[in-house]
């Protein structure tokens, strides 16, 4: 780890360089001297004054003479990525931020040419790009490598899934028998394992675009895959839980999944079982079975649910013989096409909530009339009621993709070249040729892993 020799408020520093008074928050953490080039350089260079939901941030109507391409840009900007408080997004800077950054540097995209041929300062110089790629390298090493993979690859954006994490065995155990228990649903007919079947990739049948709960009732999205869930940042599409034990406690009173239904209710009949409600005193002193317990046991055995040593994993651990040349122009080709700026990390995805239609808004517009428009279309903002994050979605992982169709939360999508050719069109606008597409697709299927045993 660097020594973080400097303490300094960034936020002067931030309004000295810009000229008027942009930053949230003054951060006194002590910062190393490449983060404080880093943080002088994104602030000279207006990367802080577009990439901000701040409304305070326009500053371009402080300028009459910028042209209406650079306002619209201004509104796009922090769609892509929010770098505001500036000091703060570089020093605990998150995976995704950290690959887009890395991203538009390596690409020359930023700042767009329409500002630096305004502003001609702007422009990113070598020496400057070299200054941020080191520090986008240094905080790959010491704050994300964590030995997994090989030490050559220690600076790829996406890293392997490990073997297993530390879990209590006897929970798991249980908490595996809760999963698969069909008397958590009002009539005894649904189970986790009915719409997360683990021999098919740990989400539901591929003919079904959305899930089918009690009573034949349809729900509004598709099912998300179990296998790796742990990981991820929050879960649901929407991010409406934070963890997997909170996860847990929703299906089974959800009317259209398990039934209406109380977890009071779920909770008195499972205590019927005197076995079952004494495997659970015994785990859970004093506590015994509840709705805590039970949440907590499922979310227990989800950490079991791991798919490590995928064909690309192996390849990032040292195999090189894991990965033929065509796959590996493939993972070239999902580079060069933005793809992990969004897909990056240990699930290749998971870690942040980008808007449906990025690039190009008319996603749905676009979409086979013929399906309704629901509320959870909404995407982020059915959880945070915020307006600025409709059609946000959390990135899905991209780990076992390959089988788990249809795809999108709306499930419309069949086919992995489908969802590359829309990812080309709505999130990165990138050229989508059948080659490339196809290239992509060869390396997406890289990242089946070693599904767990599983047994009934
Ligand atoms: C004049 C406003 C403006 C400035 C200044 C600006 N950006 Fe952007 N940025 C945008 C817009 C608009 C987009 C959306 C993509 C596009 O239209 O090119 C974007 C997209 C991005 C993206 C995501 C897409 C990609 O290219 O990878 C990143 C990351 C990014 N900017 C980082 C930066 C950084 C770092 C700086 C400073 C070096 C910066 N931006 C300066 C407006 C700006
Ligand atoms: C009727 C089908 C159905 C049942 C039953 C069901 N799920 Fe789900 N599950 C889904 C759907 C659909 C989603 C996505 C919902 C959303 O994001 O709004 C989901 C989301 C999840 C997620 C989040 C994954 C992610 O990527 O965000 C986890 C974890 C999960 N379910 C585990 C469980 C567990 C544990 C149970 C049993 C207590 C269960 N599910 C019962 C259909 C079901
Ligand atoms: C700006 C962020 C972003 C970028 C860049 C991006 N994606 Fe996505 N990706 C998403 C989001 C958000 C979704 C979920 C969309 C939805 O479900 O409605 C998604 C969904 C997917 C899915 C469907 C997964 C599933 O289980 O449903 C695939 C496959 C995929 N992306 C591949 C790619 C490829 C290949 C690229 C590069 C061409 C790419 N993505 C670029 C954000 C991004």
């Amino acid at each position: 780890m660097k020594t973080k020799s400097k303490v300094i408020v960034i936020c002067t520093l931030a309004a000295a360089t810009l000229g008027f008074g942009i930053v949230s928050s003054c951060n006194s953490t002590p910062i190393s001297e490449v983060e404080e080039a880093v943080i002088g350089i994104l602030n000279q260079k207006g990367c802080i004054a577009c990439h901000s939901f701040n409304p305070e941030i326009p500053f371009y109507a402080k300028f009459p003479l910028i042209g209406k391409v650079i306002k619209e840009d201004m509104h796009k900007a922090a769609r892509f990525v929010t770098l505001d408080p500036i000091d703060t997004t570089v020093t605990s800077v998150d995976e995704v931020t950290l690959a887009k950054i890395e991203q538009s540097i390596i690409s020359g995209s930023m700042p767009p040419a329409s500002y630096t041929h305004v502003y001609w300062r702007s422009k990113i110089s070598k020496a400057e790009k070299q200054t941020v790629l080191a520090w986008v390298n240094d905080t790959r090493k010491n704050r994300f490598y964590d030995g997994i993979a090989s030490e050559e690859f220690a600076l790829e954006p996406i890293r392997p899934i490990p073997d297993s994490i530390p879990v209590n065995a006897e929970k798991t155990a249980l908490g595996k028998d809760m999963y698969n228990d069909t008397r958590i649903s009002l009539d005894n007919t649904v189970s986790c394992a009915t719409c997360h079947i683990l021999s098919e990739g740990g989400a539901d049948h591929a003919d079904e675009r959305t899930s089918e709960g009690i009573y034949g009732q349809k729900g509004g999205v598709n099912s998300p895959t179990v296998y790796n869930a742990v990981f991820q940042i929050r879960q649901f599409w929407n991010g409406r839980a934070a963890n997997l034990a909170e996860q847990a406690g929703q299906p089974p009173v959800n009317p259209v999944e398990m039934g209406e239904q109380t977890w009071e209710m779920i909770v008195g009949r499972l205590r019927e079982d005197k076995d079952l409600a004494a495997r659970f005193e015994k785990l859970y002193p004093g506590e015994g079975l509840t709705e805590a317990t039970v949440c907590d046991a499922i979310a227990e055995y989800e950490k079991t649910l791991l798919t490590p040593d995928s064909p690309f994993d192996r390849y990032l651990k040292g195999d090189k013989s894991a990965l033929t040349q065509e796959q590996l122009d493939g993972y070239k080709a999902f580079r060069e096409s933005d793809c992990a700026s969004c897909h990056s990390g240990i699930l290749v995805g998971g870690a942040s909530f980008e808007y449906l239609g990025i690039v190009d808004e008319s996603y749905f517009d676009s979409r086979d009339k013929s399906i309704e428009y629901v509320s959870d279309d909404d995407g982020l903002k059915g959880f945070t009621l915020k307006e600025r994050d409709l059609h946000r979605f959390k990135v899905p992982t991209l780990r076992n993709v390959a089988l788990t169709p249809p795809y999108f939360h709306d499930g419309t999508i069949q086919t992995l070249e489908e969802a590359t050719e829309a990812m080309m069109k709505y999130q990165t606008g990138t050229k989508a040729d059948a080659a490339t597409i196809a290239s992509i697709v060869t390396f997406l299927e890289t990242l089946n892993g070693e599904i767990p045993q599983v047994s009934p």
